[in-house]
C-alpha cells in the first residue's frame, strides 16, 4: 500500500533558525517559510536528493504541534509521511484494519497542494503516520 517516504517532519520552536542549521550547517537546499494556516503551523522545506525535510513551527495558540514542543522543548521528529496512489482506498482499507484516523476522517490539502491525512500513532508502532496522495 504505502509508496515512497514523502518527508520526515520535524518540529520546532523557531523555524528560521532551524533553517539555519540546515541551509548553513548542513549544505542542504533550503525553501522559503511558508505559512499553512488549514494546519496550525509554518513550514520550510529541506530537499535532499531521495526525500525531503519538513520542519514545523506553530502556528497560533491551537496549534496541532503546541502539545508535541510542551513534551519536546527542543523539538523533534514529528511525524513521517508515506504516499499512497489512492488516498481515499488506503483509509478504507487502514479503517477496516481497525486503523484510527485523526480529525474528521476525510483527506486535508497538505503543504503540497495533494490531498493528506494523520493515522493514529497507537496503531503505528509509536509514530504519527501522515498518507499522502502521490
Ligand atoms: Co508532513
Amino acid at each position: 500500500m504505502i509508496g515512497r517516504l514523502n518527508h520526515v517532519a520535524i518540529a520546532v520552536r523557531d523555524i528560521a533558525k532551524a533553517a539555519a542549521v540546515y541551509r548553513d550547517t548542513l549544505g542542504a537546499d533550503v525553501s522559503e517559510k511558508v505559512a499553512q494556516p488549514d494546519h496550525g503551523v509554518f513550514t520550510v522545506f529541506i530537499n535532499l536528493p531521495n526525500t525531503k525535510i519538513e520542519l514545523l513551527e506553530p502556528m497560533g495558540e491551537g496549534s496541532p504541534i503546541a502539545k508535541f514542543l510542551d513534551k519536546n522543548p527542543d523539538g523533534g521528529i514529528h511525524h513521517v509521511c508515506y504516499e499512497v496512489d489512492d488516498i481515499i482506498a488506503a483509509r478504507d482499507t487502514l479503517k477496516k484494519q481497525g486503523a484510527r484516523v485523526l480529525g474528521d476522517g476525510e483527506p486535508k490539502i497538505g503543504a503540497h497542494g495533494k490531498p493528506v491525512m494523520f493515522l493514529h500513532p497507537k496503531d503505528f508502532c509509536g509514530t504519527l503516520v501522515e498518507l499522502e496522495q502521490a
